[in-house]
């Protein structure tokens, strides 16, 4: 299977303009990338629908509701992320856990991504204190289980968990590539007794927390990591770019 790298421009940039750079050098710079890597962009909402449709990337969000339509002010439906091209949605980042988000929202939409027939990247992590306290494990493995409650043994799979160390997220980090390899194996098998061996091996799981281009291959090159989750370097597209190389 291909290796995933995924570009979440958090709450930037500010104006169209510079979005639309953004996209315009994705556009270019992605065409000499590994046709072995699929490489999803994940902007601000107001900016999918500036994004051209473009060979060298898929569009992600990186949020929804789940419900379809009707009075949730200030929500965004999946039919409406669909009808923009979306075909990748994150799930419960930490930076949305902070304010409020809980398990059970996060489980709610990864529910309805799967239902929308587009992906979920379920995100986890645990915090500095959690890590400390010798916490981690557990707290990974209940964000797993409960983002991945109620769903069917044949979809779990098509689900891509991220773990993201919240400790590691830039400007902090990075997590070293043994400890982000020892939780993908703990997640995997997390993932094998929700569905089974081959669910636990077919499923991707990402890392994401300050890679760049300098230690972006140190991680990917792990055969039991699927991919990367990239912040703040995927604001400047020549370093992106180079990650994907
Ligand atoms: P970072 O962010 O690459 O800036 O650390 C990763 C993320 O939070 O998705």
């Amino acid at each position: 299977m291909k290796k995933l790298i995924i570009s979440n421009w958090k709450m930037n940039p500010s104006s169209q303009k510079q979005a639309t750079n953004l996209f315009n050098g994705l556009s270019r710079g992605l065409k000499k990338s590994n046709s072995k890597i699929e490489i999803v962009v994940c902007p601000p909402f107001p900016y999918l629908s500036i994004a051209k449709k473009s060979t060298a990337f898929k569009l992600g969000a990186q949020d929804c509701f789940w419900e379809d339509q009707g009075a949730f002010t200030g929500q965004v439906s999946l039919a409406m992320l669909k009808d923009l091209g979306v075909k990748y949605v994150i799930c419960g980042h930490s930076e949305k856990r902070r304010f409020g988000e809980i398990d059970e929202d996060v489980n709610r939409k990864v529910r309805a991504v799967l239902g929308a027939k587009m992906t979920p990247i379920l995100c986890v992590g645990e915090n500095m204190e959690q890590r400390k306290n010798g916490q981690a494990f557990s707290v990974v493995e209940k964000q797993v289980k409960q983002g991945l409650k109620k769903i069917v043994k044949s979809q779990v799979s098509k689900v891509v968990i991220a773990y993201e160390p919240i400790w590691a997220i830039s400007p902090n980090g990075p997590c070293l590539p043994d400890q982000a390899l020892t939780m993908t194996l703990f997640l995997r098998k997390v993932v094998s007794k929700i569905g089974d061996k081959k669910t636990a091996k077919d499923i991707r799981v990402l890392y994401g927390g300050s890679i760049n281009a300098s230690n972006a291959k140190e991680y990917i090159s792990s055969d039991f990591l699927s991919g990367l989750l990239v912040g703040s370097a995927s604001l400047d597209t020549k370093e992106f770019v180079k990650i994907t190389l």
